[in-house]
């Protein structure tokens, strides 16, 4: 088993992130042991791949291709690592009741998969820790994210750090890393076919959406979804599909272009009543 890590956590290795990283990748080193199967793990630190401030938002990476990002040879690594991972996990700590800066840093530096997704059937798990709240927005955050890359979310995880120490809490813990372990071996061992829920489906045809409007542009995008028989299908890859939500789902895309069409898409007033 390959896993990649993605730490976004300014403590870095020593941090409760880490720790609860260690945890599951422990728990997965000893199964794939079990089944005398090999066991690989890199750990990617999102501060240590100096990516400056922010991104530098030119969009090149969208419009001319990634490889024009100045900052493309710092992601060099981290992209080989994670096209070749059987499973990549990312992990954050809750900062403000969302990711950290640092991994949200490293999400925008990789915002050309959004367009050109490169992790079709790839799976990837979900850690967070916080003091408190915020695991919600944190790792669903992560989780849609990571989804328009491609990648089969197999589960999220997130931990209470004051209760870290605490038997009653690690006996819970180890019961649902035990749950998501299972889960994570058995579909590296089985690779069924994913089932896209209506969500999904949507996301796949607005990202669809997307690809074409940047074709006034740049042809990159399309090209690539072109060259990978999506510009008609119903999802990435052969699929378990729901026929009615699949039908929704069209309905919706036809929807939203039209709209587009014709200038009909809204501005976004909220927080207004009361
Ligand atoms: C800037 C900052 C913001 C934080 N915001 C939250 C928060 O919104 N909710 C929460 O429960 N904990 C919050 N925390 C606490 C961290 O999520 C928690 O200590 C976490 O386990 C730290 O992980 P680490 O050791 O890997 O950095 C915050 C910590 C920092 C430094």
């Amino acid at each position: 088993m390959k896993i990649v890590a993605i730490v976004g956590s300014g403590h870095g290795l020593g941090g409760n992130t880490a720790r609860l990283l260690d945890r599951l990748c422990t728990e997965l080193r000893r199964r794939c042991t079990q089944q005398q199967q090999a066991f690989e793990l890199d750990h990617i630190l999102t501060d240590e791949l100096m990516l400056g401030a922010s991104c530098a938002g030119c969009l090149d990476c969208i419009t001319a291709g990634e490889q024009t990002c100045p900052k493309y040879g710092c992601m060099e690594r981290v992209r080989q690592l994670m096209e070749a991972a059987d499973l990549v996990i990312f992990a954050t700590p809750v900062h403000s009741f969302h990711v950290s800066a640092s991994i949200k840093r490293f999400v925008d530096h990789f915002a050309y998969q959004i367009h050109r997704p490169r992790h079709v059937g790839q799976y990837a798990v979900i850690l967070s820790t916080a003091m408190g709240a915020g695991h919600k927005p944190a790792m669903g955050y992560l989780a849609d994210t990571v989804k328009l890359w491609g990648f089969v979310v197999l589960g999220q995880l997130g931990t209470h750090a004051p209760s870290m120490d605490k038997p009653a809490y690690l006996a819970r813990l180890g019961q649902d890393m035990g749950t998501l372990a299972t889960r994570i071996v058995t579909h590296l061992d089985t690779r069924p076919l994913p089932r896209p829920g209506l969500r999904d489906l949507i996301a796949f045809r607005v990202a669809r959406i997307i690809a074409d409007a940047t074709a006034e542009a740049s042809e990159v995008d399309r090209n690539y979804w072109r060259e990978r028989g999506w510009l008609h299908s119903d999802w990435f890859a052969p699929a378990r599909i729901n026929p009615v939500a699949n039908l929704l789902a069209a309905m919706v895309e036809a929807m939203i272009r039209k709209a587009m069409a014709r200038g009909l898409v809204r501005p976004v007033l909220r927080g207004i009543t009361g």
